[in-house]
């Protein structure tokens, strides 16, 4: 037996999982793209509001919430509706500021104040000042990135606490009338054989909508022909779903913009912090997404990212998951994770930074977990969903390395799910097989922690 099946074996052994396919749909996003206030803006890398429901339920949890990735607020979303109370960290300005809008408690009185100023937000002014991200003239269409523009002048001009939420509204439509969309691990453009603009099914004003993004030929896919309408159509779907909200139990979250590996003190100076009973997070998987590159057009529309140097920043300041982010003397000593890099070592990788970026990840959420051991209450519990990924055919079971170190820190691991296997293409799943690897660990799932002591 080869030391990477000893590897996986004693790992599997160390840390059984079970299957339970009844999560394979709450893992992700799609199960609730089309519910009101999730169908303003999609963030692809969510998962479902009914996870965190659910893990809620299953672990009785009376007390207070953390997601130290809240990415667009799924986890402090479905908090507030149970009336806990729950903060939220998020390192991109983006997201959270998406997360922000969505978990605020809106009053009655702030809907019908929302409502009248439409008007000036779509009246004719003067385009605000272009973005100076190089891509943004091949992005969209010259009339599209004007009628942009001229909203945005319209929202800066708005003074009370409605201009969040319009400057939300604004962001959420982007992609839309892009060129582009987000695919896989970046931005594509919609091309003459590629992706049409899909038809936003399930939503307020769809008639509506369709008739504005017009089929101008079978080369040219979808067109946008009038973004003032649309910015009016989704507007409306806002005032919708607000009215439609049930804030009985609302217990608005307090939303972090800050590093997780900074979360004991970000939590612990903040007024009557009495611990966290559940965290759930969903972190950036070991697979080389980069959460700036794929949000890069919101970033700089909306003000996020000021300059390319401003860019690099941000990706250097984010947890190493990419080969982006700051990769430079990446010190961190692991036995497992150790093994499968001298596995890699005579295999080709499509980048020979692929080696200090899994160190660099395995050091920062080993940094993460050690904070959340800190923040956690006694009997309290660490949630996290995760999925594990594959270099040179080398499986990196992510799962059961974050429980081995989870441990070390003084976890008990209460159990792993698999929710789902991965694809893989299947040449490859033939030469690990062939080397009798576990194609198992192609997995996504969940790990349950619990502080004990
Ligand atoms: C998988 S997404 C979370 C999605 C979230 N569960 C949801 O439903 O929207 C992971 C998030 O972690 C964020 N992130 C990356 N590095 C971070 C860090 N050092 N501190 C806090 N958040 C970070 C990313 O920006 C991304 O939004």
């Amino acid at each position: 037996m080869n030391s990477l099946s000893k590897l996986y074996n004693s790992l599997n052994k160390k840390y059984p999982s079970r299957e339970d396919l009844t999560f394979k749909k709450l893992v992700n996003f799609q199960n609730h793209k089309d519910l009101p206030i999730h169908r303003w803006l999609r963030y692809r890398e969510g998962y479902s509001v009914e996870l965190v429901k659910r893990v809620i339920k299953e672990l009785n949890i009376k007390g207070s919430v953390l997601d130290p990735f809240l990415g667009s607020g799924t986890t402090t979303y479905a908090s507030a509706l149970l009336g806990l109370n729950s903060y939220g960290i998020e390192l991109n300005p983006f997201p959270a500021f998406v997360a922000k809008v969505k978990t605020r408690k809106y009053s009655k009185k702030f809907i019908s104040d929302f409502q009248s100023i439409i008007p000036h937000l779509l009246k004719k002014n003067k385009p605000s000042q272009k973005p100076g991200l190089r891509i943004l003239d091949k992005a969209f269409n010259v009339s599209v990135l004007n009628s942009l523009l001229e909203i945005r002048r319209n929202i800066d001009e708005l003074k009370g606490n409605n201009k969040d939420l319009a400057f939300f509204t604004w962001l959420s439509l982007i992609e839309e009338v892009s060129n582009t969309y987000k695919e896989g691990n970046g931005i594509k453009y919609r091309g003459r054989f590629g992706y049409k603009r899909p038809p936003r099914r399930g939503t307020v004003g769809f008639e509506k909508y369709m008739k504005i993004v017009n089929e101008s030929s079978s080369t040219e896919g979808w067109v946008v022909k009038n973004v003032h309408e649309i910015f009016n159509i989704r507007f409306n779907e806002i005032l919708v779903d607000l009215n439609s909200m049930n804030y009985k139990y609302w217990k608005e979250p307090k939303i972090i913009l800050g590093d997780v590996r900074e979360t004991e003190i970000l939590l612990s100076s903040l007024n009557n912090f009495n611990g966290i009973d559940l965290t759930i997070f969903s972190p950036p998987y070991a697979n080389c997404f980069d959460y700036y590159e794929i949000n890069k057009i919101e970033l700089w529309m909306g003000g996020f990212t000021a300059s390319y140097e401003d860019f690099k920043q941000q990706r250097k300041k984010g947890l190493v998951s990419n080969l982006n982010a700051n990769l430079k003397n990446i010190e961190y000593f692991n036995q497992s994770l150790d093994t499968l890099l001298n596995e890699m070592d005579n295999k080709a990788l499509w980048n020979t930074k692929i080696k200090d970026m899994l160190r660099g990840y395995f050091r920062d959420m080993s940094i993460a977990l050690e904070k959340l051991y800190k923040v956690t209450n006694k009997k309290g519990h660490v949630v996290m969903v995760i999925g594990n990924s594959s270099y040179g055919n080398v499986i990196i079971p992510t799962d059961l390395l974050l429980a081995e170190i989870a441990e070390k820190i003084g976890f008990k691991i209460s159990k792993i799910v698999k929710a789902r296997q991965t694809n893989t293409s299947s040449q490859q799943m033939k030469i690990l097989k062939d080397n009798g690897l576990d194609t198992s660990l192609l997995r996504e799932g969940l790990v349950y922690l619990t502080k004990t002591a």
